[in-house]
């Protein structure tokens, strides 16, 4: 991969603003990042023990080589990991590593460990500095921007959590060829959600170089991956908190979120999304928002990355179900994300009935 290639997207966020580092073969420019973000002297390593073994090395010898004390915690990175129990051993590790305000927690690894360890940073002594390290692509242009932090309760997904923004957020794009294939398309996902809300140029271009993007060819997937992540950094910088704008990241997440649940978490949530995207799509054309053929370029350009479209046929009781404990249901109606257009979605209350018709599945 091309080491030239470095760019910077900012995330505006008054004191909280920070910056997101985009570039391949740029672990020895970590450390002086890190000095140039923080007053730290001393660095958590919050990582998981595979990706520890393939990325700790060179991460620990860039941040060592400007004078950073590094102290190393593995947790698992596995989702049902994702809990209380996985924080209270970080802040176990936290204590015994005498952190303090100074300290900065720094998340190697994919969404589960910048959720758990942002989480940690964001409630030891009420707060620590912290640093995402992104090594998935879901994680690189989604998870790792915008503060969310958070760990799932036996109840659902992320039922607990805290904005918590990073003070960096750095992208190393090599990290990705490592990456299972299912997982790369997973940030497909994403990086689709985020141009067919937001910006109907990025789309027409990721209907040009699909084919090459999710081979990872650098020129073409440095260049979108960038875009993705300038659209999330718009989007959180006008909402921070998820007060209305930041809403239409949840495109697709309705449904996507339910298949998630009646599939017992074995579907990768990129893929859930991708089919979510595609059912929100066709309710928005079906409820006038939306033309056919917006939902046919949508599900053209993730079935031509190999994302999966379909919707698996549980009983429409069941989705009713899934749907009803999801937190962004608001009273008896759904905050449903609709497209109006390719590059422009709003959110819409609506009943539960047009979300999941008398005629769902019905063909
Ligand atoms: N992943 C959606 C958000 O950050 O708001």
């Amino acid at each position: 991969m091309n080491t030239a290639v470095h760019s910077r997207v900012r995330v505006s966020l008054a004191s909280r603003s920070y910056d997101v580092h985009i570039g391949s073969g740029n672990w020895e420019k970590l450390g002086p990042a890190i000095i140039e973000s923080t007053r730290s002297e001393k660095v958590l390593v919050v990582t998981s023990p595979e990706i520890g073994r393939l990325y700790r090395r060179p991460v620990v010898k860039s941040l060592q080589g400007v004078g950073l004390k590094c102290k190393r915690i593995d947790i698992p990175d596995r989702d049902r990991n994702k809990n209380l129990r996985s924080v209270s051993r970080l802040y176990d590790a936290f204590l015994e590593a005498e952190a303090d305000r100074s300290t900065v927690v720094l998340a190697l690894g994919g969404g589960v460990i910048g959720d758990m360890a942002g989480f940690a940073s964001a409630t030891y002594l009420r707060g620590i500095p912290f640093i995402q390290v992104p090594t998935t692509l879901l994680a690189m242009v989604d998870a790792s921007i915008g503060g969310k932090t958070g760990v799932n309760l036996r109840q659902g997904k992320n039922l607990v959590g805290s904005f918590h923004q990073p003070n960096l957020v750095w992208i190393n794009l090599e990290t990705l060829q490592s990456l299972p294939r299912a997982q790369v398309l997973a940030g497909f996902a994403e990086i689709i959600k985020h141009a067919v809300i937001w910006d109907r140029t990025h789309f027409r271009e990721l209907e040009k170089t699909i084919l090459n993007a999710v081979d990872l060819e650098p020129k073409v997937l440095s260049g979108i991956v960038r875009r993705s992540c300038e659209i999330k950094a718009e989007v959180v910088s006008k909402d921070e908190n998820e007060q209305g704008l930041r809403m239409l990241l949840n495109f697709g997440h309705t449904i996507g979120h339910a298949i998630e649940s009646l599939g017992k978490y074995k579907l990768l949530h990129g893929h859930c999304v991708a089919i979510g995207m595609v059912y929100a799509a066709e309710r928005s054309a079906a409820l006038g928002y939306a033309s056919a053929k917006a939902v046919h370029r949508l599900r053209d350009l993730l079935e031509r990355s190999g994302l999966p479209s379909e919707l698996p046929r549980y009983p429409r009781r069941s989705y009713l179900d899934a749907i009803g404990v999801d937190k962004k249901r608001r009273g008896s109606k759904i905050n449903f994300v609709v497209l109006e257009r390719i590059g422009k979605a709003k959110t819409v209350p609506l009943s539960p009935m047009k979300v999941l018709p008398q005629s769902f599945l019905k063909r």
